[in-house]
Order: structure tokens, then C-alpha cells, then sequence
């Protein structure tokens, strides 16, 4: 169940799960999309909740997991919850709300539940996120068709041989963007359609994406097994040119 509510002026998303319950605050009015809760992020979180057989504190326990575009940061505060090392990631105007919603959720609870909150724009070098991760989620991201080579770019340089890509998506914006842009990633290994009857929108495709077999692991993850030279920072080339550009 996820209920929005209004609390002392502030905007807040009420989900409750097996452990309880997740509050996250949102400011909806604020013209930046990352601050409010989209409803792909809603439905995972219900997804991964309904199938705790597969998702629970046993299995998700020191789980390496890395959300792209988190926004108020619903799906990887859950994921924390569930015992994961979750590194939570956006654009730097998003990170103040999402630091606040980790800290109100996540910062009572025992030391040994771990997060950070982090700078990252997609297309740009990865290093600093440290792959590589267990899981890597992705909500609503994929709403405008420009901003996909470079985050599909992103998610090809962060996954490793045993990284779980997983992309959550409003059915309606499907025909929109289309992930086999990629040919590193496999076409969803699993594809599961979710609905949520309780809010207000009732489906997302989650695709469950794997590096593919034949594909190299990209330079700086091989390096973390090689502990070889320090290879020079990716870049995607639409970011490459940007920055040309400002310079
Ligand atoms: C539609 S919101 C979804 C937020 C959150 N995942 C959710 O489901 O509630 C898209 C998010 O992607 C982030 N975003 C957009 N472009 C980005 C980029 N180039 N690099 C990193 N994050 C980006 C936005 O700041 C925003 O938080």
C-alpha cells in the first residue's frame, strides 16, 4: 500500500512493507522531477516486497546495490532496509531531499545497515561509484528518449559479470525507450509486469537485465580484479562534446 499525504506543509509518500513502514518526503511542487516519488519506484518496491522469497534480509544481506536517478530515494532505502549496502545517486539539486529521506528512514537503525548518497550524472566516468555492485536499479529513468544512450552507457560501464541490472518502467513510457540499445546488456532476462491496485498507477514493466556472456567486463571493472594500472576515465561522447563545448 502506498498512500500520499500532507504533513505540516510538506509532501509526504506513506509504504508500507513486511518491516513496516517507509516515509519519504517529497516536494512536489519544486519544478526538479527528482523530488517527487514516481510510481515506478512505488511498484518495485511492492514487486520486491511480494517476493520476498526472493528478496528478503537473508538474501538481500551485504547485497551491493547502486540506484541511478533515485530521486527521494524510495527503491534503494527499501533495499537498505532489507540489509543492503546501498549506494543512492542523482543530480546534485536532487541530493539534499534524498539525504534526508535515507537519514529520516535509515538513520535510527542498527550500524550495520549501510548507505551513502552520491553525486553521479549519467555518461559520465564511473570510478567513484566503485563497481561493482550485486543490483543496479533504475526508476522512471527512462521518461525522455534523449537522456537513454547515456544512461544505458552508464549502466554498461558499472556491470559486472554478476550484476543484476534492474530497470523499472511505466508501461506507457515502454514504447518510448527501448533498452536493446544496448549491446552489452541482455534483452530482460526476466520481464514481469507488476500491478499495484491500491496507487495510482497500476503498471511498470521491471526488466531484469545481465551483462551479456560474451562481453567484456569494462576496463575499471577488470582492473578491480587485476588491481592493474589505473585505466583513463570513460567518457561517454555526447558528454565528451558537452564538456568541449564549455571549455
Ligand atoms: C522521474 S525521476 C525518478 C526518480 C525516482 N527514481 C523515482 O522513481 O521516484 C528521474 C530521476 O532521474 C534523475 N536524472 C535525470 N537525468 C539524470 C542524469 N543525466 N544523471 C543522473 N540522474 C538524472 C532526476 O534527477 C530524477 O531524480
Amino acid at each position: 500500500m502506498a498512500e500520499r499525504h500532507d504533513q505540516g506543509g510538506a509532501q509526504v509518500v506513506k509504504v508500507s512493507v513486511r518491516g513496516g513502514e517507509i516515509c519519504i518526503a517529497q516536494q512536489p511542487g519544486s519544478g526538479n522531477l527528482g523530488t517527487s516519488v514516481w510510481d515506478a519506484s512505488v511498484i518495485l518496491v511492492h514487486y520486491l516486497n511480494d517476493n520476498s522469497k526472493q528478496f528478503n534480509q537473508r538474501t538481500m544481506d551485504g547485497k551491493r546495490v547502486l540506484e541511478l536517478g533515485a530521486g527521494c530515494g524510495l527503491a534503494g532505502i527499501y533495499c537498505a532496509t532489507l540489509g543492503a549496502d546501498v549506494t543512492l545517486t542523482d543530480l546534485e539539486p536532487v541530493l539534499p531531499i534524498l539525504n534526508q529521506n535515507a537519514r529520516r528512514n535509515l538513520g535510527g537503525m542498527p550500524e550495520s545497515v549501510k548507505y551513502k548518497v552520491q553525486e553521479y550524472c549519467w555518461g559520465n566516468p564511473v570510478d567513484a561509484l566503485d563497481a561493482p555492485y550485486d543490483y543496479i536499479i533504475a526508476c522512471d529513468c527512462v521518461y525522455v528518449e534523449s537522456l537513454v544512450e547515456v544512461l544505458v552507457w552508464s549502466l554498461e560501464q558499472l556491470a559486472g559479470a554478476s550484476t543484476t541490472v534492474v530497470v523499472c518502467r511505466h508501461v506507457h513510457t515502454s514504447k518510448l525507450v527501448d533498452l536493446s540499445t544496448s549491446t552489452l546488456l541482455t534483452i530482460p532476462a526476466v520481464r514481469a509486469s507488476c500491478a499495484v491496485r491500491s496507487y495510482r498507477s497500476e503498471h511498470a514493466d521491471l526488466l531484469f537485465c545481465k551483462r551479456k556472456r560474451n562481453t567484456a567486463a569494462p576496463p575499471q571493472l577488470a582492473q578491480h580484479a587485476s588491481e592493474g594500472e589505473q585505466p583513463a576515465a570513460a567518457l561517454h561522447p555526447a558528454t565528451k562534446s558537452l564538456r568541449a563545448e564549455e571549455d
